[in-house]
This record gives structure tokens, sequence and C-alpha cells, in this order.
């Protein structure tokens, strides 16, 4: 379906036109007065100069091509030279009706879909799960089920942090408290056993522990170093630990990603990208790109262009170790090989944007991707606590994610059971829903590259711009349906009628902007225009609520088309919250 600016658009372009002026100049936007007017064209104003004519003339000849039974009722030219338009009600409704027989309400799907690979999550593997990676998760699953909703053929990746010096660290500990293991017997030719060595309860204390300890001692540092670089060049032993590392790891994070509703397809991680960095590093120095500085293995980034110094990409160190931008070149190479991808998000903190300047550069460059691939770094910035400091524990230490989402949780749960009267497991289960909806909203409803301040107490009030407060009126919804068909009546022939009330009106004009804000959110990879859509949409719901008496009505016409207008605001809020990766619960 067109979207109704569009249509509005069209209309006033065919008035321009019949008035004797080019159609380029009607501009519609919304309005900046909705006291006044719905939409408005300024497009009287720019054809002042080409038609040497005073605004207010040219707006009123046009104004006089309005008919008033398309999609533009009133039309009206006000000085010095403003075209104020209302809708008609009857087209606004005839619209939505159309919309509600569509399940993604008339929005049309990319006309080239294009292969995605989204790049986000990125937990590293055997270090605790923290609030950091929780953005990464939040945001890049929304991405996915919006580029995905747009008719894309989407793939996620965790990419996960498998291959760096935790895995020494991991394996100096463990040989530190338990030297007899047969990973550390070189003369061990055996199989080694099945059940690993540790649980993940036991990962979670190794980790900080050799960590901290490697910190304060330059030898133990220097054997992790070393058993991270064995492990790196296939010692039997160490991969075999490393892959109950992964084992138990994997698991533990599958289980925290359940819990946030975040779905990966792909679980590959650094690891996987290993095997092709020999022949990748072998062509670029055939090639000519790569040359030596100060004995490492570099490649030239920098552009005429540039305004601020950008450094080469480091290919391998030294002492022939690969970094952080071999591994994210050899994923790319990778996922050309496997996917072949037109474009690769990477859903990362924003700090390492120069980091992706020059892989994304040094990709391109080489031809490791296609001239084509659009590659994007789709930075976010940090979460703050309410000191304006990233987000700590009340002991100063890094949260663990399981730990916030059970903080919010338990919140929601002294609030939905203080407030309303609903069985004990159902209150659990409905506490753990809209907390989700607090957490994600919250971060969500922030424009992605800023930092915020994650505010427990605001995120979970049932009032203002919150999840909550948008689960809130999904479930009034839903409530008011339910009460509607226990009085004897179906949801299925409801007919939406032009709209007999300022309140409805706005509800029906807002439920019609749905396919320009999901453009806008699509093109921009911009959640937050969702979000602050959908706050729109519930305050119009909740104001034509208060002002309407919907069960009650007597006009039978009437009363279906609240209900079909309810319904179809219902399930454009579902599928909204569904794209921001959370979901509403029955009751609250
Ligand atoms: N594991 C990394 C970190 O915790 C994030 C990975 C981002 N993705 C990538 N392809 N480099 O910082």
């Amino acid at each position: 379906m067109k979207k109704i600016l569009d249509l509005i658009t069209e209309e006033l372009e065919q008035a321009f036109e019949e008035a004797g002026y080019e159609k380029e100049l009607a501009k519609v936007t919304l309005s900046n007065r909705p006291d006044l007017c719905e939409y408005q064209c300024n497009g009287a104003m720019a054809g002042a100069k080409k038609y040497h004519k005073a605004p207010i003339m040219i707006a009123e000849e046009v104004v006089a091509k309005i008919t008033g039974d398309g999609s533009i009722r009133e039309a009206e030219a006000v000085k010095p030279g403003f075209i104020n338009l209302k809708t008609n009600p009857d087209y606004i409704a005839g619209y939505l009706n159309e919309m509600a027989k569509d399940d993604k309400f008339g929005v049309e799907e990319e006309k080239n879909p294009k292969t995605i690979l989204i790049d986000y999550g990125g937990p590293n593997v055997a270090k605790p799960l923290h609030v950091g990676h929780l953005r990464s998760a939040i945001i890049g699953e929304s991405i996915k089920r919006i580029t995905r909703f747009m008719g894309n053929r989407v793939t996620g990746d965790i990419h996960l942090g498998d291959w760096g010096y935790q895995m020494g660290l991991i394996i100096t500990e463990l040989r530190k408290r338990q030297p007899n293991l047969p990973y550390f017997d070189d003369a061990f030719t055996g199989e080694y056993p099945e059940e690993p060595p540790f649980t993940i309860g036991d990962l979670e204390e190794i980790y900080p522990a050799a960590s901290a300890y490697a910190k304060e001692h330059e030898d133990y540092r220097e054997e992790a170093l070393e058993a991270t670089f064995q492990l790196q060049n296939g010692k039997r032993g160490y991969r075999a630990i490393w892959n109950h590392i992964m084992n138990v790891s994997v698991a533990d994070l599958k289980k925290n990603y359940a819990n946030l509703n975040v779905e990966f397809d792909l679980w590959k991680g650094e690891a996987d990208a290993q095997k092709y960095i020999p022949d990748m590093v072998q062509r670029l120095k055939d090639e000519g790109y790569a040359h030596l500085d100060e004995g490492a293995l570099v490649v030239d980034v920098k552009e005429e262009t540039d305004t601020k110094e950008i450094p080469p990409c480091m290919i391998l160190k030294s002492d022939g170790a690969a970094l952080y931008d071999t591994t994210d070149l050899a994923t790319l190479v990778e996922r050309e090989e496997l996917y072949h991808p037109d474009e690769v998000i990477y859903v990362v903190d924003k700090r390492q944007e120069l980091h992706f300047i020059q892989v994304f550069r040094c990709a391109k460059k080489t031809g490791i991707v296609r001239e084509d691939t659009k590659l994007t770094f789709l930075g976010f910035g940090t979460m703050n606590g309410k000191d304006g400091k990233p987000f700590k524990t009340r002991e100063g230490g890094v949260m663990r994610l399981e730990h916030l989402i059970k903080d919010i949780t338990d919140k929601m749960y002294e609030k939905i059971t203080d407030n309303r009267t609903v069985a004990e497991e159902e209150a659990e289960k409905t506490a753990k829903i809209v907390g989700m909806s607090a957490i994600k909203y919250g971060d969500l409803s922030n424009q992605a590259a800023k930092d915020y301040i994650f505010d427990v107490d605001r995120f979970t009030s049932f009032e203002g711009n919150t999840g909550p407060y948008i689960l809130y009126t999904i479930v009034r919804i839903k409530s008011i349906l339910n009460k509607y068909k226990e009085n004897g009546n179906t949801l299925d022939d409801t007919r939406i009628l032009g709209a007999g009330s300022e309140s409805e009106k706005a509800l029906m004009l807002e439920a019609a902007k749905f396919g320009s804000v999901m453009e806008t959110a699509y093109q921009e990879l911009a959640p937050h225009k969702i979000c602050a859509y959908i706050y729109d949409l519930a305050n119009a719901f909740n104001r034509f609520y208060h002002e309407t008496k919907i069960l009650a009505e007597e006009d039978k016409a009437k009363q279906k088309s609240y209900i079909g207008l309810l319904k179809l605001t219902r399930d454009i809020l579902n599928t909204c919250i569904d794209l921001l990766g959370f979901e509403a619960p029955e009751r609250m």
C-alpha cells in the first residue's frame, strides 16, 4: 500500500498542476501546528520566486482545486502562503480497513531483498555476560527483526569472542590448580575425558581470579600468553580444554540469551575465522597490499580526505601473532565465502569505531569483500548508572546480566502484586514479561549512538514513555475486546467508519502512519523511531479511550467501528513490540 503521506502528496501535486504550477512544489509534511491542521504544505512560498507571484495567491489557487472528496477534506490558504490540510475521515477509515486486511498493515517489502548478516551480541566466552553486551544484543535483535520484516534474508551471528587471552588465562589457572589433568601431560596420547573438568560456576570464578592474578604477576601473565599462543597453534591438550570451555559457556550463554528473547541463527566466533588467516595473509602480501612496518605486517588505509589520522590496519604482530583486525578481516573472508552477504551490519560499542573504519577500508581495498558489499557500523553508546558513570552493581562491580534481569523482574513483581489481584504464578510470569519490556524499551527508546542512564525506577513505571506503559495500553485494549466478546459479540465482522470525534480521528491518523514509520526505522536502522511511534499511538489510544464510551455505545455500527479500530491499534502495537523484541502479557 502507498503511504498515507504519499497519497495526500499526490492529491496536492495534482492541485498544483491544475492551478498551473509545477508539482514538485507539493511537498507535504506533518503539521507543526496540530491545533490548526493535520498536514501542511509550504510549497507556495517556494514557488513565489519562480512564478513572481505572492505566495498567498498561489496557495489560494491551489486550494481552490481541492475537491474535498479525496484524501483531503479541507485545505486552507493561510498568510503568508501556507497550505493547511485536514484529511477526509472516510478516506482515512477506508485506508485503515485496507491496512487491517494485511498482516503487515500494507507495508511494502524491499523490492530487491538483500542478504544481510548482522554481527551482534559478541560476548566473550568464559567471561561473565555483563551489561556491556546487553545493548548489542537488544539493539541487534531489533535490527534483525526490522530488516527481516521488510523482506530481506537476514542472518544473525553472535560472533563469540572465543579466541583470546582469556582462554590462555583459564588454561594457566587450571594447570595451577589441577596439574595432574591429562591435558597438561605432553606424553598423553589417549582420549581426553568427555566430562569437562569444571562447571560454569567454576569458570565464572576461575577467569576473574586468573585475570586479577596475571595483572600482579608478570611470569604468570607470560605463561598465560604462552598458553594462548600454544592453543592457537593447535596444542592438542589445550584444544581439548578449549572445547570444554566452549561447551560449558555456550550452554550458559544460550540460556541467558533465551531469557532475553534474543535468538541467533549462527553461533560462530573468532575461532572459526582462524583457518582463513594464512591464505588471506599470503594474498595480501603477494598482491602488494601489506608491507612491514617496524616488524609488523600492516595495510595502509588512510585516505586523502581524512581529517584525522587513520592508522594502518594491523595484520600480524612482529611475533607473527594475529590481532583483532586480522580476525575481523578473516571473518569477512569466511562470510563472503559461506553467505555472500550484500550487507554486514556490526552492532558494537561505538568506542570500537576506529577499528571498524580500518577493517572496512582494508576489506574493500584488498577485495576481501565485493565492491558493492555494504559494511555498516552501528555503534552504540554506554549504558550509565544514575551517577552518569558506566552502570555498576551497588558494590561497584560489573553488573552481571542475570542479576540485572532479576532486579528488574523483582521490582515488577512487587508492583504487580501491590496494585492488583493476580494469581501467584501468573504474577511471576507477568513480572518477567513486563520486566523485559522495561529493559528493552528503556534501551531502544534512545538513539543507539547516545549514552543513556539506566534508571530502574523510571523504566519500570507504568506511566510515561516506558515499556510497561505500552504493555499496559495493549492489555487495556485486550480487556475491552474480551468484554465485548463476553457480551456475545464477534470480533470478526468489524468495519472502521469515518471518525466522529477529534480523539478518534487523532488515533486513526496515528495508526495510518505505521508505513512511514517502518520505512524510516528500516532505512535508518533506528528502533527508537518505532518506540517514539508506539508512544504516540498509545497516547492517542488512551485519550480516545478516556473520551469515548465503547462498550456502552448503542449505535451498533459505530461500536463495531470502534472495535475495529481497537483491534488494529492492538495489532500494530503488538507487531511493533515484536520488532523491538518483547511481548505483552494477557493481564497486568
Ligand atoms: N567480543 C567483542 C567485545 O566484547 C565484540 C565483538 C564485536 N564484533 C566484531 N566482529 N568485532 O568487545
